[in-house]
């Protein structure tokens, strides 16, 4: 029996969606693997101030590791719930890649039945305010409202986490939400926003 998703299985959206590398003027989106862990860790994931918003890879330990693994494992969104993660690496300007992981971000299927997908980003402090997380976000939008067909893309926030807000900003991305005191890590209530961009808004952008 065939393990393809069927149309009505996939709802609207275009399921299944095969991971595979992207590529942006300077950057390079490509699957992130297990071996990138240990460098992710080091690098930027460990850091109090990249970690300080990021919900359950800050305040958990096992758990997201569990679920990074899984995350990693998958090769293609078929189902409410599967996600993608791809490494952002530089390309050099003479065309050679660098192959330095600046950050990750990743793509998930919130419901196929009604095209919603949420997005997410981490990038090492080293490189904020070159545009590389506008530029790589940019690029799962396309897919996430080309390929997959999506409605509406969001992200979910810290409330407090200005950086994260100016970049759906950026992106076109409307504050839709404020759930208040949503979460609870180490003994505090933390607010998150809900940004989101439907694909009339996408569609839109890109002629203006
Ligand atoms: C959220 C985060 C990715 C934003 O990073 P960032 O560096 O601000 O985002 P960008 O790389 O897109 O840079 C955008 C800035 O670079 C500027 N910029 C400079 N050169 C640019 C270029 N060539 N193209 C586009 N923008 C450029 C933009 O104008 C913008 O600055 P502004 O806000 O003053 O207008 C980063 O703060 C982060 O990783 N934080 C930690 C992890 C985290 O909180 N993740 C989110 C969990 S929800």
């Amino acid at each position: 029996m065939s393990t393809e998703t069927t149309q009505s299985d996939a709802g609207l959206l275009a399921l299944p969606f095969e991971t595979r590398e992207l590529r942006t003027e300077r950057l390079r989106l490509r699957p992130l693997t297990k071996s990138d862990l240990e460098h992710r860790s080091e690098n930027y994931q460990k850091r109090t101030d990249v970690v300080r918003y990021l919900r359950w890879e800050a305040h958990d330990h096992d758990e997201p590791a569990k679920n990074l693994e899984k995350r990693i494992a998958l090769e293609r969104l078929t189902h409410d719930g599967d996600g993608l993660i791809f490494a952002v690496e530089l390309c050099a300007t003479d065309g050679s890649d660098d192959h330095r992981v600046i950050g990750d971000v990743s793509i998930s299927v919130k419901s196929a039945r009604d095209a919603q997908v949420e997005i997410g980003w981490v990038f090492h402090p080293a490189v904020h305010g070159r545009g590389y997380a506008t530029e790589a976000t940019t690029a799962l939008l396309g897919i996430a409202f080309g390929e997959l067909g999506a409605h509406r893309v969001y992200a979910e926030l810290d409330a407090a986490n200005e950086a994260s807000a100016r970049l759906c900003d950026i992106l076109g991305m409307t504050r839709e939400a404020l759930l208040r005191e949503r979460d609870h890590i180490d003994g505090e209530w933390h607010d998150v926003a809900i940004f989101g961009l439907l694909d009339s808004e996408f569609e839109a952008a890109a002629k203006a």
